[in-house]
């Protein structure tokens, strides 16, 4: 059925989906740096709403009623979810976006697939092979989002069930949902014709399968890997929304389907280089996450130099350069404002201060960035990787804050380890370094950091926040 501009020639609604995909492309180019970030996703969203909108009014989806109360529901839970959770929170509500929208793929495809049975139409393989494989790639991607969004709250544990079979399971539902979906393709007149309801069971048996499919993908993934997962069922919610796309014929749901799923891959990818793990590794492989206390032991036992805040000022008095390595604690202490006065105060003291920014620094890509950024960090002052690490044998301090995995040497010394291999920055080159954290617990691979032990390496124990604050106050009596 046609909507309000329904009388238009096609055209139009092409032509405003072009805009659509243009705006989508521009977003995404923006967000490749911090600095055009905000507009890119401003762009991006106004390229969506555009597509919604022009899409509502050409068909009669829905009554309007029913859709104005859908957007407003669905919008109102969107806003409160993204203003009430905490930064150290997103990969977890971003893999609930992933979910939802692999859900909905997998609705909607069901959904055209009843829609044209009762029109009384045959349906065309071309539609029940893209309506298959929408379910399948859009189930897996919810429950499997869900599981992984649970995992990084803290609500879902690590799978009961051995590995072996794990892989059966796994292997036996995807067979399942693969023959559901043939089965769907080569008789879909099965059920499906009227006057018998079209509910199609072997679609809905496909997605009931690829829903175990997916639960059954992410639980036996250790609950530190998930921002891997999360990066990776991204790009699937993109490819599941792509192919509804084809089963819609709806040319910019296939456009931002692709855009989502290729850069969903590419982040994946990049996470996994940043670490130095091979994705079938971080898919099948697993990450410790024990503490091996022993080795602990031997690696700090009489090593270990602690300082003060007032030990440290003194030390940043007598510096030209310092370079500041912040990580996960400083997100989680929510220090970045602390920091960023503290730089304020070393620049205004002509001290040369940059940040020193690993790749998977925090839980999810960029998210040092972000938090600097948020507290008004000069962008031209965070340092990537490749570009500090030449620099620490002319660093006087670096001041590693909240931070344990990145600037760990085991990375570049252990080949057993779990980070093997991984670049690192190699803070120890500096003249000082000053670790601030509470304790000696390991960071996210559950390993100990010789660091800590080094001859010109001291730890400042505490909270991130609270020893920022006071390297701040401590060097503002000092300076003024
Ligand atoms: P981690 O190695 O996880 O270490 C963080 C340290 O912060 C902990 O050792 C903890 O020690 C300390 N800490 C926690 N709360 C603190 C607080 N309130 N104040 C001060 N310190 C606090 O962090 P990292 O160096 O940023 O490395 C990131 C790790 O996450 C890497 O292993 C990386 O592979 C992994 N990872 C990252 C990503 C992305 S995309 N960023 C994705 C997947 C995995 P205490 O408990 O002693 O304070």
């Amino acid at each position: 059925m046609a909507g309000v501009l329904g009388g238009l020639p096609e055209a139009v609604l092409q032509f405003t989906y072009l805009v659509a995909a243009v705006l989508f492309i521009q977003g995404l180019r923006d967000m490749t740096h911090p600095r055009t970030a905000t507009r890119g996703n401003a762009t991006s969203a106004g390229g969506m709403f555009l597509a919604v909108l022009v899409t509502v009014l050409w068909f009669e989806i829905l009554s309007p009623v029913v859709l104005a109360a859908g957007l407003l529901v669905g919008g109102a839970v969107g806003v409160w979810l993204a203003v009430s959770v905490e930064t150290t929170e997103m990969p977890q509500l971003v893999g609930l976006f992933n979910g939802f929208g692999g859900g909905a793929s997998a609705l909607v495809a069901g959904a055209e697939l009843i829609d044209v049975l009762g029109t009384g139409t045959q349906l065309s393989v071309g539609l029940t092979t893209t309506a298959a494989i929408a379910g399948i790639i859009g189930s897996v991607t919810f429950w499997g989002s869900l599981v992984a969004a649970g995992k990084l709250h803290g609500v879902v544990g690590d799978s009961p069930v051995s590995p072996n079979a794990g892989h059966a399971l796994k292997g036996l539902f995807l067979l399942l949902a693969v023959l559901a979906g043939l089965f769907l393709i080569v008789r879909p007149d099965i059920f499906g014709q009227p006057p018998v309801t079209p509910w199609l069971p072997s679609y809905w048996v496909l997605v009931a399968a690829a829903s175990v499919l997916g639960v059954f993908l992410v639980v036996p993934i250790g609950g530190a890997d998930m921002p891997v997962v999360i990066a990776l069922l991204n790009s699937y919610s993109g490819l599941a929304a792509a192919t509804t796309g084809f089963v819609l014929d709806n040319t910019v749901l296939i456009i931002a389907g692709t855009l989502v799923g290729a850069s969903g891959l590419i982040l994946t990818v990049i996470m996994c280089d940043s670490m130095n793990r091979s994705l079938r590794n971080v898919l099948f492989g697993g990450l410790g996450g024990e503490t091996e206390s022993e080795d602990m032991d031997e690696i700090y036992e009489g090593q270990i130099t602690e300082t003060s805040p007032e030990e440290v000022v003194m030390l940043m008095e007598t510096t030209q350069r310092v370079v500041i390595v912040p990580g996960y604690g400083m997100a989680v202490a929510q220090a970045q404002h602390a920091v960023a006065e503290l730089v304020g105060l070393l620049d205004e003291n002509g001290v040369d201060v940059e940040f020193g920014i690993h790749p998977v620094a925090g839980r999810m890509p960029g998210h040092m960035n972000a938090l600097l950024a948020e507290a008004d960090v000069p962008y031209e002052k965070m340092r990537e990787l490749e570009e500090v690490n030449p620099t620490f044998s002319q660093t006087d301090l670096v001041i590693v804050t909240g931070a344990n995995d990145v600037v760990n040497p085991k990375a570049n010394t252990d080949d057993s380890s779990p980070i093997a291999g991984m670049p690192v920055l190699n803070v120890s080159e500096a003249r000082s370094v000053v670790v601030n954290k509470r304790s000696l617990s390991p960071g996210f691979s559950g390993i100990p950091n010789p660091l800590f032990a080094k001859d010109n390496a001291s730890m400042l124990f505490g909270d991130a926040k609270e020893s920022m604050q006071a390297l701040v106050n401590h060097y503002k009596e000092e300076t003024s």
